[in-house]
């Protein structure tokens, strides 16, 4: 079987902690691959927010895609792959793609992601948002396959620690792929359960 391919964008907006998460969760499944492509600003925060280098957040990918490299695979819609999730994601990348400026081939790839109509996942973070922020994230919204997913916690599945709070937001990332790792809490009536 021919795993089938995600593209993992990141920026250089706070949560690099679920980047790594989402890299692990990939990588234990057979069926799917990840191709990562980091912003030069997501190297900057990349070293404020993990022990992790560069190097080493890219070995948790089977490809790495410079973004400077607009000629690269994920720049043209005939390559394949299965959608994108941009994991932390920026409002400055956020108000890239909503105007449809592909000045990077992080950028250039969510375009092709819409134009194509694959599931586009935008793990955006910002705190407070203003209204230019919202405005970019309702339009997005409207679109079919773009899913709008702030790295937002919860509290209902009980989580005793950072490891598994981390955990259960990755995996609300991924849900739209239909890869559901088996630490995902969901809820089921009055509980939670792991799938
Ligand atoms: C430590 C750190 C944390 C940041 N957190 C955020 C954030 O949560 N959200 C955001 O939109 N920008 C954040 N920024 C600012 C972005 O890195 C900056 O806007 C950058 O130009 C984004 O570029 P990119 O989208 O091309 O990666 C942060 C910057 C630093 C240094």
């Amino acid at each position: 079987m021919t795993a089938k391919s995600i593209l993992v964008g990141a920026t250089g907006a706070s949560g690099f902690p679920v980047l790594i998460r989402v890299l692990e969760l990939i990588q234990r499944d057979p069926a799917w691959s990840a191709g990562l492509i980091l912003t030069e600003e997501a190297k900057l925060t990349l070293a404020q927010e993990t022990d992790l280098t560069v190097e080493g957040l890219c070995g948790l990918a089977d490809r790495v895609y410079d973004s400077g490299d607009l000629g690269a695979g994920p720049a043209s819609g005939s390559f394949e792959n299965a959608g994108m999730v941009i994991v932390p994601c920026s409002m400055k990348t956020l108000a890239g793609i909503h105007a449809g400026y592909a000045e990077n081939l992080l950028l250039r790839a969510a375009d092709v992601t819409i134009k194509e109509q694959r599931p586009l996942v935008l793990g955006v973070r910002e705190c407070p948002l203003s209204p230019i922020h919202l405005r970019n994230m309702q339009e997005l919204s409207m679109i079919p396959g773009v899913h709008i997913t702030p790295l937002m916690m919860n509290f209902y599945t009980r989580p005793k620690t950072l490891d598994e709070m981390v955990t259960q937001v990755a995996c609300r990332l991924l849900t739209p792929f239909g890869i559901s790792p088996g630490k995902f809490r969901r809820w089921d009536g009055m509980q939670c359960n792991q799938t």
